[in-house]
């Protein structure tokens, strides 16, 4: 008979010196409430307490937020090296804040609608980030998140044999490629590939922080696995593609004004959900680096 429940152990509360953590899932995902985020930036303890809560559920959602530009700026410094500015706006005197705004970005190439992590496609992909919402519609626009260490947990073990030794290709240009090439001339498109090559990454790996292994392969930017052809690779993409993102892996979040998310970007995904129509949307967004390479 099929076993229907998911072997990866349930999450509990948890209280820290600051806080307490309320999950919000069985899986993943916590609510951090009465504290400001922003006073981690001078208050060491308070930090240390934030650190672990993310290394402990991943992701860490935050309502009523005050959370100024320069502020944003300085509270990802604590976590990691700013991403540099890239194909993506930046906040004018603020470089390393990415600014989201809808409907404006329907113009260019949509691309948080399928499921992934940030720039995973690079030798060194984003370790986290800090999305700040200052403008949301009135309902919709959710965002929701998946649990990479649950779902790889969760595969019987012939999978996890097999999956344990692959290697696949992370590629921007996975899904984008038409778009890009309908948008781009020539020598735009042959930068872009030069900016933004593809790199290879095992599809399991171990979390250099918390120790436990996580699937890394996304439909937005896992193209192919390594060493198998064409007809191999989609067989097992899809099915990873479809196993990792089961309801039972997801936290879905209803952005107010003034909220924040943190999120551990080696360990789990994301996808926005494009149900506002026109409405606006204005979100800032500041991602980190460690020097850590997939492994
Ligand atoms: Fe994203």
């Amino acid at each position: 008979m099929a076993q229907l429940a998911t072997k990866s152990e349930p999450i509990t509360a948890k209280s820290y010196q600051h806080f307490e953590a309320a999950p919000q899932t069985g899986s993943f995902g916590a609510l951090i409430k009465n504290i400001q985020v922003a006073d981690a930036i001078e208050n060491d303890e308070l930090f240390a307490d934030l650190y672990q809560a993310w290394l402990d559920y991943q992701v860490l959602f935050f309502r009523d937020q005050e959370l100024s530009p320069g502020q944003h700026l300085k509270l990802g410094e604590r976590f990691g090296e700013i991403q540099k500015p890239g194909y993506a706006p930046n906040l004018e005197g603020f470089e390393g804040v990415w600014v989201q705004e809808y409907p404006d970005l329907y113009d260019g190439i949509v691309a948080d609608l399928d499921w992934h992590s940030d720039s995973s496609f690079r030798e060194q992909p984003t370790r986290g980030s800090l999305l700040y919402a200052l403008d949301v519609p009135v309902s919709g626009g959710d965002t929701v998140w998946s649990d990479m260490c649950a779902a790889y947990e969760d595969l019987a073990p012939p999978w996890k044999t097999m999956v344990d030794g692959l290697s696949a290709i992370h590629d921007n240009m996975t899904r984008n490629l038409f778009r890009a090439l309908s948008r781009l001339s020539v020598e735009e498109f042959a930068k872009v590939r030069e900016y933004l090559p593809p790199n290879e990454h095992p599809v399991v790996c171990t979390h250099p922080e918390s120790g436990r292994k996580y699937l890394f392969v996304s439909e937005l930017m896992t193209r192919d696995i390594a060493g198998m052809n064409d007809r191999e690779s989609r067989a097992v993409l899809d099915f990873l593609f479809a196993h990792q993102t089961r309801p039972e892996y997801q936290c879905r979040f209803n952005w107010e004004p003034n909220s924040l998310v943190l999120w551990d970007n080696f360990s789990t995904l994301h996808r926005g959900i494009f149900d506002f129509g026109q409405s606006h949307r204005l979100m800032h967004r500041v991602s980190f680096n460690t020097p850590w390479k997939p492994a």
